[in-house]
């Protein structure tokens, strides 16, 4: 019989009982829902609620069955529905009467709302562990590459000379933030729903600050109603997600584009590499295509959550079962990118001399040029035209700036002297772009420093609660 069978006169139907359970997904939040159970059933019995030794021998059995469920000595039921009902129903099978108590001033749904957020708090430390890692490899790299210049783009068109450093850096700055979003949404996760009971709260007396505290919550739900029927901690993170996706894929894709014959920018490791079965001589980033194509169902993820809590009223519907594959699905999906686009980077090795040619051809250093004629007092929109005729003129004579005769820069503009070359060399032109944030090489060190103590603090922020 169904641990609500009371006021039906019929079994469900098997294809309902199969179409409504959610086991298959909501097992993995076995532990949390034997840690709420046990501090739930302890505060009952603190409060008066259950006889003191009803909730001991409860607490003793429960953590009996996490060990049993642990040691792989459990199989959970489809009849009994969820992870919920199949943990209350394994207790009663075991102490009977007493273990029918638990369930006193609680329902499920309070109780799901509080196994996911605790699930999911698990989770968010587990993805910050993995972003500092990250983070750490970042600034690894980038104090390799500071002199290694290479050329920026703007609309994929060769804009200007930076380093490799400072292009890693940007990425560390994107992942940074994302560190600190989820730093931010763990905060409105960290909020204890139970005693929210279906909707309307409970007559019994429950110390909710007591279970909070016990389970590690800064805080208790303000609203009976939205305790249960909030999910906008999972859209937040699915959101988080997302973008933390959007990251890794931009980064992806330049790696893939670096690593092309034509680019030939980095090459990845054998060990990140993928060949083909028919093209002998292939040599394919799947890794980072397929880290790439992964974003998709991350941002799925966040669609359907979205959809599925649009236009539900208030409080608890069923649909919000549906909340768990999404949210589970794009957590596993980051976890399982991170890893291996770490290490994908770690052991890839950058190609300093085409960088350096790439940063050559081009004219990316047409700005310095320009910025070499303000200096001796010519208006920047001269200064712009003048250089956007060389730059015409060295197209024609399939020459680069730096190749041009005195003569040449002379005839167009009397300002240019010899300095010229050096201030349009390719280390000049990265040297003096020294405001904070630019890629000169002091300026990207103190962006490490800071970075390095960026991660310093973030390292114990959340494990310390
Ligand atoms: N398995 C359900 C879920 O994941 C648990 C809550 C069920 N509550 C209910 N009233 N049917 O949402």
């Amino acid at each position: 019989m169904k641990l609500w069978g009371g006021r039906f006169e019929k079994a469900t139907d098997h294809l309902v009982d199969d179409f409504n359970s959610s086991i298959r997904f909501d097992q993995r939040m076995y532990r949390q829902d034997i840690l709420g159970s046990i501090a739930h059933a302890n505060m009952l019995g603190a409060c008066g609620i259950i006889p003191k030794e009803d909730s001991e021998i409860i607490q003793k059995t429960l953590k009996e069955i996490l060990a049993d469920i642990e040691a792989g000595k459990i199989e959970f039921e489809i009849d009994a529905e969820d992870i919920h009902m199949n943990i209350e129903k394994i207790l009663i099978s075991r102490i009977g009467d007493i273990g029918k108590k638990l369930h006193t001033g609680r329902s499920r749904n309070d109780q799901v709302a509080l196994d996911i957020r605790m699930y999911l708090k698990d989770e968010v430390i587990g993805l910050c562990d993995m972003l500092v890692s990250l983070e750490e490899v970042l600034l690894n790299l980038s104090e390799k590459h500071r002199d290694t210049i290479l050329p920026g783009y703007t609309h994929l068109q060769k804009a200007q000379p930076i380093t490799l450093s400072h292009h890693l850096m940007a990425y560390f700055q994107m992942f940074k933030r994302d560190i600190e979003r989820l730093h931010d949404c763990y905060k409105r996760m960290n909020v204890m729903p139970l005693g929210s009971g279906a909707l309307a709260g409970t007559t019994y007396p429950l110390d909710r600050n007591m279970v909070a505290a016990q389970l590690g919550f800064d805080e208790i739900t303000q609203n009976s109603l939205d305790g249960v029927s909030d999910r906008d901690f999972a859209i937040e993170l699915a959101s988080c997600l997302s973008i933390i996706m959007m990251h890794l894929s931009r980064f992806c894709e330049e790696l893939i584009l670096w690593s092309t014959h034509e680019f030939s920018f980095v090459e990845m490791d054998d060990a990140y590499s993928t060949g083909s079965s028919i093209m002998p001589q292939k040599k394919n980033p799947d890794v980072a295509e397929l880290i790439r194509g992964k974003s998709g169902r991350v941002y799925g993820g966040l669609m359907s959550l979205l959809t599925v809590m649009k236009s539900l009223p208030l409080a608890y519907n069923k649909d919000m079962q549906e909340d768990k594959e999404a949210i589970f699905d794009a957590v596993d999906t980051v976890k399982l990118c991170l890893p291996v686009f770490m290490k994908m980077i770690e052991t890839m090795k950058p190609n300093k001399a085409n960088m350096y040619k790439g940063a050559q051809g081009g004219f990316a250093n047409a700005t310095d040029v320009a910025d070499y004629l303000v200096k001796k007092r010519l208006p920047f929109r001269q200064a712009h035209e003048v250089v956007g005729k060389m730059v015409l003129y060295c197209i024609n004579t399939h020459k680069s700036l730096d190749e041009l005769t005195m003569n040449e820069y002379k005839d167009c503009s009397p300002l240019f002297e010899e300095d010229v070359y050096k201030a349009i060399s390719l280390e000049q032109c990265v040297e003096d772009r020294n405001l904070p944030g630019g890629p000169a090489k002091e300026t990207v060190s103190h962006a490490i420093e800071i970075g390095k103590q960026f991660i310093a603090q973030a390292k114990y922020k959340l494990n310390t609660k």
